[in-house]
């Protein structure tokens, strides 16, 4: 009912909506009006209530849910159902607890703050609330196992696609990570659950840092992580970069199952990639060498060419890379 009251109070924009108009539409007696609408007055709504004129709108707060975000989706299954936390350890686990239940295709998991975020390879990944878009979404695509890495390769070009859309410059470093400015502010992490031969989920993880300040970030990253924030001087809009993001997700997700290819998002990742056509040093567990990347191959895969001229492709498991003289 909440929610319902919010709407009406929403489609009215400027004008005043009268109690006695949302107690005879929704059906509901105006001290139980009154009730919702200070329940949502503490969920950071900021309404105004005169006497004889009734409601109106003057604020909604920065919050990721469905509510606050479907009006910029245009999305047909992603993010039709948005599960939104104040607070959780990590949205990926959320998402695949829920997935491993039967959740829906498309079903996105958001959360104002992790205490637990994942970051890949084992590392963990700052949170901090309202401050970043953490998102997770279900998939339950029929497609191969081995395809399960090139939706990494399509969340990234959605990110750098959503990015671009807001006059941000971001670039993508293969095959997860999106950069301004010559530093982190998305991670993706893919997980997923299946057979050898059969995929029961995926769960995409997308981290933002959207509106950090400097001393969120740990002594350990500042040099390579930051926020669109610190690099734009100006705060963010959550909401509608997270809408952009889906919606660019299902733009090249849906183009990819159609045509089996991810060639859509990898001329995006081509042609905003960071690492192309550089000397790049490639982390391999305790190997370290240096080598140029050349191409991404029709895989996804990084295409790069080692010292003594040979080219072979590598693919992005346990793989880091950086630049030669930092981070890129
Ligand atoms: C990386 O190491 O670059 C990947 C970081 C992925 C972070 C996101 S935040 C939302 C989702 N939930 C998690 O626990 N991790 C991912």
């Amino acid at each position: 009912m909440k929610e319902k009251i919010l709407d009406l109070i929403k489609s009215s924009g400027d004008e005043y909506i009268s109690g006695q108009y949302i107690s005879e539409k929704l059906g509901v007696s105006r001290t139980a009006i009154w009730k919702y609408i200070n329940a949502l007055k503490e969920d950071g709504y900021i309404i105004e209530s005169i006497s004889k004129r009734g409601y109106k709108l003057l604020s909604s707060p920065d919050v990721l849910t469905f509510k606050e975000v479907k009006e910029y989706l245009h999305t047909k299954y992603i993010g039709n159902k948005i599960i939104h936390f104040h607070s959780i350890d990590s949205t990926n686990k959320k998402a695949k607890e829920l997935a491993s239940l039967g959740e829906d295709n498309g079903t996105v998991i958001i959360s104002e703050e992790q205490i637990g975020g994942k970051g890949r390879l084992g590392r963990s990944w700052i949170s901090p609330k309202y401050k970043g878009i953490w998102l997770s979404i279900i998939l339950t695509p029929d497609i191969e196992p081995l395809e399960v890495p090139k939706t990494t390769q399509i969340a990234a070009a959605a990110v750098c696609s959503a990015l671009r859309e807001m006059d941000v410059e971001g670039f993508i470093k293969w095959p997860n990570d999106i950069i301004v400015e010559s530093k982190k502010v998305c991670g993706i992490l893919t997980e997923m659950s299946g057979e050898l031969n059969r995929v029961n989920y995926v769960v995409v993880g997308i981290g933002i840092n959207a509106n950090l300040d400097i001393e969120d970030f740990s002594e350990n990253i500042k040099n390579t992580a930051t926020s669109l924030k610190i690099q734009l001087n100006k705060n963010i809009c959550r909401k509608t970069l997270t809408a952009r993001v889906l919606n660019n997700f299902e733009e090249l997700y849906d183009d990819f199952l159609s045509k089996g290819d991810i060639s859509k998002s990898l001329d995006i990742c081509r042609k905003y990639s960071i690492v192309l056509d550089r000397e790049v040093r490639i982390i391999n567990r305790n190997e370290e060498y240096i080598a140029k990347a050349v191409d991404i191959d029709d895989q996804g895969r990084l295409i790069i060419e080692n010292k003594d001229g040979n080219i072979y492709p590598i693919i992005s498991g346990e793989i880091s890379i950086r630049g030669l003289n930092g981070y890129i």
